[in-house]
């Protein structure tokens, strides 16, 4: 049970298994030490050490964390938070047989646009803080389901009330007000929609993919993008065999993302590339497609994050360790490397280094997992392991505080 908190300060003591994500401070690829206590002052990780040492005058509140296993905050690099509506039909009329189209992004749009912004606000409200109650503490948002100037830019505003990870997704799909003028909507998006939304964005992402925008265009709108200031990040290969992979590479994307059919040569690109590979195994869950091949990925020399891609169409989840059982049970990935994609692979495709891990010096962002170890986020998969969660060193999940 922790003692009341005193801002600035807090000392992790008696932590079983605490995974830092730092192989000079712990075993492994996950740094994993048994027996350990972290201490964070003003919002960062100052010590880490064995249990029962920490420094005389640490002060500050106290969290005996019991024996219990200490995860980095989850990095969640891939959501759509900001729509209105709902399609548990189309989930439905897939597991009778159904198959999943793009298309259906339209039904989210035409939901959104009609929203109050007050609507649209609380929606990502509540899934931001959904998120935050299965240990994510960074997460990245897009816009792209309301697809004019003026809904674009409400939809970002909305994520920056939660996030300074904002991506601008007005290529997402064509609108119906630009059927059969794609060139027309993408210099839309190039022009006074950026110029819109660029202000309260960090990135911009493109859906490049059939039925959605070809090579072409989502080069055109990650340059411009990159023009105003903004990374870039592709939806690729979600749907089929196709360009995405390589654009990422080519205008040199930090993150390409699905990536669920890849040709021998996207791997070979990938791998060798700077653009971190993120699997959404939740996307493919809802579709019923094949899973992405992680184990091919990761072979190849590829950086791979994990994400939620929450959205209403694909991936109605916010979360991470359900991610992460899927991902070790159906992308080939080992545990180990399942819950580094879901933390410091996360932070690798956000290109954020104060993240994603407990080396002296990161944000202390920690989920404290009710299971002697991170095994258990996939051993366990379904279960509500998440006993408490802080931010920067401060409570944050529970409201009360917890209990453990
Ligand atoms: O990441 N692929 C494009 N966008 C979303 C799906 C959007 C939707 O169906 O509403 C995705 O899966
Ligand atoms: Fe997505």
């Amino acid at each position: 049970m922790s003692s009341p908190a005193r801002p600035g300060c807090a000392v992790f003591d008696n932590i079983g298994c605490l995974v830092t994500n730092d192989p000079s401070i712990g075993e492994g690829r996950l740094g994993c030490r048994t027996g350990s206590a972290l201490v964070a002052v003003d919002g960062r990780v100052a010590w880490v050490g064995d249990a029962g040492r920490v420094p005389e005058g640490a002060g500050g509140s106290r969290v005996d964390v019991g024996g219990r296993a200490v995860v980095p905050g989850f990095v969640d690099s891939h959501t759509h938070l900001v729509f209105a509506g709902e399609r548990s039909r189309e989930f439905a009329a897939r597991s009778a047989g159904g198959h999943y189209q793009a298309g259906g992004i339209l039904a989210t749009v035409s939901a959104t646009r009609a929203a109050s912004d007050g609507e649209l606000g609380a929606t990502v409200s509540r899934l931001v803080a959904e998120a935050l109650s299965s240990g994510t503490t960074t997460l990245e948002c897009k816009s792209g389901y309301g697809l004019t100037i003026s809904d674009e830019e409400r939809s970002l505003r909305a994520a920056k009330e939660h996030t300074e990870e904002t991506t601008f997704l007005g290529a997402h799909i064509v609108p119906p007000e630009f059927a059969g003028r794609p060139d027309d909507y993408v210099a839309l998006v190039c022009s006074t929609m950026l110029d819109a939304c660029a202000p309260h964005a960090r990135w911009v992402d493109v859906f490049c993919e059939m039925g959605a925008f070809d090579a072409d265009q989502a080069a055109e709108v990650l340059r411009a993008g990159a023009r105003r200031g903004l990374g870039g990040r592709v939806h690729a290969n979600q749907l089929g065999f196709g360009p995405g992979a390589r654009v990422a590479v080519e205008t040199r994307a930090a993150s390409a993302d699905h990536c669920t059919y890849l040709s021998g040569t996207d791997v070979d690109l990938l791998g060798a590339s700077e653009t971190v590979v993120t699997l959404l195994p939740g996307a493919e869950f809802s579709t019923r497609s094949p899973y992405a091949d992680g184990r091919r990925l990761l072979d190849a020399g590829a950086t791979v994050a994990l994400a939620s891609d929450c959205n209403p169409g694909t991936s109605y989840t916010t979360n991470m360790p359900w991610c992460i059982a899927l991902a070790a049970r159906e992308v080939g990935m080992t545990v180990d490397e399942a819950v580094w994609a879901a933390t410091l692979g996360g932070a690798r495709a956000l290109r954020r280094d104060d993240v994603g891990h407990l080396s002296v010096g990161a944000r202390a962002d920690l989920v404290v997992i009710d299971a002697p170890s991170h095994l258990y986020l996939a051993y366990r998969p379904g279960v509500q392991l998440v006993a408490g969660v802080w931010r920067g060193g401060e409570p944050a999940w529970p409201p009360t505080g917890g209990a453990f």
